[in-house]
């Protein structure tokens, strides 16, 4: 999901216009803000007597990533549009489709791997990770990276991937331009400012060329998170299903209004739901009173008093 930046208070505008310009920005449609920009870009070069400079040449960036189950990718898919921002020229590279001579082609390069097994690389990136380690791996010199490492704190090898593909691409001749980070299993905000670092460092020394410096970090701390998750209003729900059918799937819309958050095909949005006071209610009834309740992430249930749960059999989740 994309967050929209917003007009900062510095912006050259008094307040009330500021106000203004975000309330519009912020109701705009993706297509209605590319139009806008495009307008304002084309008028303030007509009034220029300037003739049009030539487009400064994008720095380019590798985003490598290693999953298994998704979060690297979706990192990384992240950190395309940071760069894309940022004005990197970024593309995505899965380890599965890729190799290490390819890769010593990059000049700028971001590594997101988590770790599985007993401490394994992904197992897509398996015949990958064998090239690096190799003896005849290419050399690196001349990339400049950083590695993002996922795992699990529970796990004995910790991080293990991540720290092999780090320590790895500097032996092969790299430069780290930012130190490994080792995410445990809440990795969204740590990720989050490693990624907007690793860009800073990236990114080529301004030619002299006038630059407008925002602070988007601002908004990204106020968006949305797993953490501080947004309270939307759940707007339409309906069974998709006739009243004949005993499966339930359900249409809902939700509404991200004031989120701050523009929502693109491709997406994805996490889902925080409460359990049903009155569903609570009811099991806390039949344990007897004695249990306190809270849902997990997941929505599962957990309860200090199981064993009194345990005899209400019927209420407890398979
Ligand atoms: C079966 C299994 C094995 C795992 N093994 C490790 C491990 O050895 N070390 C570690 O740090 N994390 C381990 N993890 C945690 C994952 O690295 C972590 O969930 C990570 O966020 C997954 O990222 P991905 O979706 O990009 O693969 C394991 C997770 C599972 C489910």
């Amino acid at each position: 999901m994309q967050t929209l930046p917003l007009l900062p208070d510095t912006a050259p505008f008094p307040a009330e216009q500021i106000a203004t310009l975000n309330r519009i920005m912020t109701a705009a449609s993706a297509e209605q803000r590319a139009w806008l920009g495009g307008f304002l870009a084309g008028h303030q070069a007509a009034q220029s007597a300037q003739p049009a400079a030539a487009p400064a040449q994008k720095a380019p960036l590798t985003i490598l990533y290693a999953t298994e189950s998704g979060n690297a990718e979706i990192l990384a898919a992240g950190a395309r549009k940071a760069a894309l921002r940022s004005g990197f020229a970024a593309r995505v590279l899965d380890m599965a489709d890729t190799t290490p001579t390819e890769i010593a082609k990059a000049t700028n390069l971001l590594v997101i791997a988590s770790t599985w097994g007993e401490g394994e690389p992904p197992q897509r990136a398996a015949d990958f990770m064998r090239d690096l380690m190799a003896d005849d791996a290419p050399p690196l010199n001349g990339i400049r990276f950083a590695v993002l490492a996922l795992g699990d704190r529970a796990y004995v090898n910790f991080c293990h991937t991540g720290r092999q593909i780090d320590d790895r691409l500097a032996v092969l001749g790299g430069t780290r331009v930012v130190e490994r980070v080792e995410c445990d299993l809440d990795y969204e905000e740590e990720a989050a400012h490693w990624i907007d670092r690793t860009l800073g460092e990236l990114a080529p020394e301004p030619d002299g060329a006038a630059v407008i410096h925002v602070d988007f970090a601002r908004a990204t701390a106020d968006a949305p998170s797993r953490q501080k998750p947004f309270d939307a209003e759940i707007t339409e729900h309906v069974n998709l299903h006739g009243s004949r059918s005993s499966t339930r799937t359900f249409h809902v819309e939700l509404s991200i209004v004031g989120s701050g958050n523009a929502y693109e095909p491709g997406d994805a949005i996490g889902v925080v739901p409460s359990n049903d006071p009155a569903l609570v209610e009811q099991v806390l009834r039949a344990a007897g009173g004695t249990a306190t309740m809270r849902s997990t992430s997941r929505s599962a249930i957990a309860t200090t008093s199981r064993p009194s749960l345990g005899r209400s059999s019927p209420l407890m989740p398979s």
